[in-house]
């Protein structure tokens, strides 16, 4: 396991940022905590009438929040769920061990475990009414489509949801979202291919459940090789939360109007459905295929190279170096090939991730393997086809997601999400009736 520092990441730092406005000679002291200004103080000064502020357009340098979930460093591509490095966590949990850790900041002790294992088997199973809603769905319906719309329906089943300052119903209401995500996802897999559904069995664990409903025929019990749960525990572990991304935010933002979960988390699933965020490894596969052969990689390079083609599953906004999950995932890769046999995609991978690790255009842009480079190989070997890549990744995700609403919820400081923008239109003209319009 990795060394244990006790020292807290950010300092307050009592310190102030001197700001002079040149035009009028205007100063201002402002007070520096946690490396960060706040940008309502700088409406102390006033430009031609207007009071200044930020324009940060993706927020690449804005801070929205104070948070104790995750923490990223991504120069040195380290990832900590409340303090505990990603590869520990990978090596050592469950994914449901974790999801109790983002949501509760600490490891459940042994008794918490089984209390929090029975409770979510415990509520697995979906309201009966929502499969006439997913039953009203095309057979073509993409998955997170699905998943989006019914997540967003379970407020109709569950409205105490909305009692969400009162930690009772809260946690209820968490427990609920984690526990019925694997039974939608599933739901929605079968569907597509019209097969019936199978209804979750309380002798799984969550991973091993999650298989039995996707892939389960006529046998008497089904039965995954342990290196496949593992496998999926693993992946699961790596997408719980990943701090204020895009889909987060989402999440965030419409909780900040006062909506429940369910709805917020809809959002999320939205937000996560676009292929630069949760998408990516359904667009990694789409590339490695159209690229076809390893000696059509040098081609695609120079491709992407001229702004023609994007290489997916590399970059990121926070990471500037080797994503910490790709890492893990490599491993994992492996794993998984030894049961069920290697994906003949593996070999582009590996020259396209050769080029972006040397390449001056990757490394001067550093431009690294993401954690969805990987993932949708490992995917396609476990028999997922792609459109349901990124529900993989909305189904731990949730508790990431459920962990930042709880946060956003019970923090005093948080208001409802609201940016400010810089006008650029016309101003006040003059109404043109329809007869003098040209
Ligand atoms: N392929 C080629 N060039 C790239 C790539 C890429 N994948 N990513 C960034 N660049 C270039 C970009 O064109 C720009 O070049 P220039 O400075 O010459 O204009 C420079 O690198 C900076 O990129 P950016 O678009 O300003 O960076 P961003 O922080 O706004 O975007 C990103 C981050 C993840 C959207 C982007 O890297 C990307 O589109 N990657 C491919 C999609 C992908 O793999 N997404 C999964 C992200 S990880 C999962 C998750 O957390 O959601």
């Amino acid at each position: 396991m990795g060394a244990c520092p006790a020292t807290p990441y950010c300092q307050d730092m009592a310190d102030t940022l001197q700001i002079r406005y040149g035009t009028t000679g205007a100063e201002a002291d402002l007070a520096i905590t946690d490396a960060t200004i706040k940008a309502p103080e700088l409406r102390r000064f006033v430009i031609d009438g207007e009071p200044l502020a930020t324009y940060d357009p993706g927020f690449m340098n804005t801070a929205v929040c104070r948070s104790a979930i995750t923490y990223i460093d991504g120069d040195a591509g380290v990832l900590e769920y409340r303090g505990y490095p990603i590869a520990d966590l990978a090596e050592h949990s469950t994914y449901l061990e974790v999801a109790w850790l983002l949501l509760h900041g600490e490891l459940p002790t042994a008794s918490e475990l089984d209390g929090w294992e029975a409770l979510i088997t415990e509520h697995r199973m979906l309201p009966d009414k929502l499969k006439t809603v997913l039953a009203g769905f095309p057979y073509d319906a993409h998955p997170m489509t699905i998943l989006m719309a019914s997540v967003a329906a379970f407020f109709s089943f569950y409205p105490d949801a909305q009692n969400f300052t009162d930690p009772d119903a809260r946690a209820l209401n968490i427990a609920r979202l984690i526990a019925k995500m694997p039974t939608l996802a599933a739901f929605a897999y079968r569907k597509g291919r019209a097969q019936p559904y199978v209804t979750p069995d309380d002798s799984y664990g969550y991973c091993e459940n999650f298989l039995q409903m996707l892939f389960k025929k006529a046998e008497r019990r089904y039965a995954a090789d342990p290196r496949l749960v593992r496998a999926m525990e693993v992946l699961f572990i790596l997408h719980a939360d990943h701090e204020q991304n895009c889909s987060t935010n989402a999440v965030r933002s419409v909780a900040s109007s006062g909506n429940d979960l369910y709805t917020s988390c809809s959002a999320g699933i939205g937000a996560l459905h676009g292929p630069l965020h949760g998408g990516a490894n359904e667009a990694v596969l789409k590339m490695l295929r159209e690229i076809g052969t390893v000696d059509r990689v040098p081609e695609f390079i120079e491709g992407v190279k001229t702004g023609r083609a994007r290489m997916m599953g590399f970059g990121h906004r926070v990471y500037k170096n080797y994503d910490p999950r790709a890492k893990i995932i490599k491993k994992s890769v492996e794993d998984v090939f030894e049961v069920t046999g290697v994906n003949p995609l593996l070999q582009i991978a590996l020259e396209l991730e050769k080029y972006g690790l040397t390449d001056d255009y990757f490394v001067s842009r550093r431009l690294y393997p993401n954690v969805d480079f990987y993932s949708g190989l490992i995917y396609e070997a476990l028999g997922f086809p792609p459109e349901m890549f990124t529900v993989l990744f909305a189904i731990p995700r949730s508790s990431g997601w459920a962990a930042q609403y709880q946060e956003f919820i019970t923090d005093p400081e948080q208001k409802i999400a609201r940016p400010k923008q810089i006008y650029t239109g016309a101003r006040t003209r003059c109404y043109v009736p329809m007869d003098a319009r040209s």
